[in-house]
């Protein structure tokens, strides 16, 4: 039986301590939360974004956007928000409309205020090592693991998956503390042996139920980052929580484990933000 690493719980504990480093700021850090169009998922992880910022004193404005809004129109926002005062952090809700180009927006938030880690700046920050902000998924990972004292030090880790958002500044993550990071594909040749390899198995595929029982290791720690919706609406992960459960020695249930840990590292870096430009 594998312990239940519970997201929720860990979160939780981390915004008390945010809620509190806030309270004894001059200045309120304050984040922009921008949402183009009507995605019904999106909508959702935005007015989650609100009320976390909400939960723990930050102050945070909304720009809900048409879906027609124009790039010009966007990057004009975004032009506004990089030298408002009361605004450390800004976020662009992505996926974007396919008419906006996703890197032309990412590229035009001044990295003091990329809370995402998104832009160029703060990804070559990562991969230094020198970095200000984290990304927010793969923070939250790394945060649970220290929850759970599990240490990637000379582990084997395999990274499934390669976005820019998650995959690949999870495998950066891994490496600084000093885990041994195979990063794995649709490409990759027998995608079955790279897993059963792996220690601590983090997978962010985003294919439900895409890694089953007899790919994992007998104690492996296994995080499921995947967050996908069945026929039936409910939620499950990339990870097949029944067959994998049985041999994993830690794992994240979906929803409860990483789900809940990125909106907090979100508000962590906001108010890093504001720190960092002495507020
Ligand atoms: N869409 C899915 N994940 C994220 C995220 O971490 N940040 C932003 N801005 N959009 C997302």
């Amino acid at each position: 039986m594998a312990i239940l690493i519970d997201g929720k719980a860990v979160s939780l504990a981390e915004r008390e301590l945010i809620k509190e480093q806030v309270s004894k700021m001059a200045v309120k850090p304050g984040l922009a939360v921008i949402l183009v169009g009507e995605d019904p998922a999106s909508q959702v992880y935005v007015k989650n974004k609100k009320l976390g910022c909400a939960a723990v004193g930050i102050y945070s404005e909304s720009y809900d956007l048409p879906a027609e809004t124009t790039q010009e129109e966007l990057l004009a926002l975004i032009e506004k928000l990089n030298v408002k005062e009361d605004i450390h952090g800004i976020l662009v809700q992505l996926p974007l409309p396919k008419h906006i180009d996703e890197t032309a927006v990412i590229n035009a938030i001044i990295p003091e205020k990329d809370v995402d880690a998104f832009h160029p700046v703060n990804v070559g920050k990562i991969m230094t090592g020198d970095y200000d902000f984290l990304p927010c998924t793969p923070a939250g990972v790394m945060c649970l693991l220290k929850h759970y004292n599990i240490d990637p030090a000379g582990k084997e880790c395999v990274v499934v998956g390669r976005s820019n958002i998650v995959g690949k500044p999870q495998a950066m993550l891994l490496l600084h503390a000093n885990g041994t990071v195979t990063i794995c594909h649709s490409r990759t040749k027998d995608l079955k042996a790279k897993c059963l390899a792996a220690d601590i198995l983090v997978v962010a595929i985003g294919k439900a139920d895409f890694i089953t029982g007899d790919m994992v290791k007998e104690g492996a720690v296994v995080i499921d980052v995947g967050i996908n919706r069945k026929a039936d609406g409910k939620l499950t992960g990339d990870v097949d929580f029944a067959s994998v459960e049985p041999k994993a020695s830690y794992i994240t249930p979906v929803p409860g484990g990483a789900g809940p840990m990125t909106i907090t590292m979100l508000l962590k870096n906001t108010v890093k933000a504001a720190e960092l430009k002495g507020e």
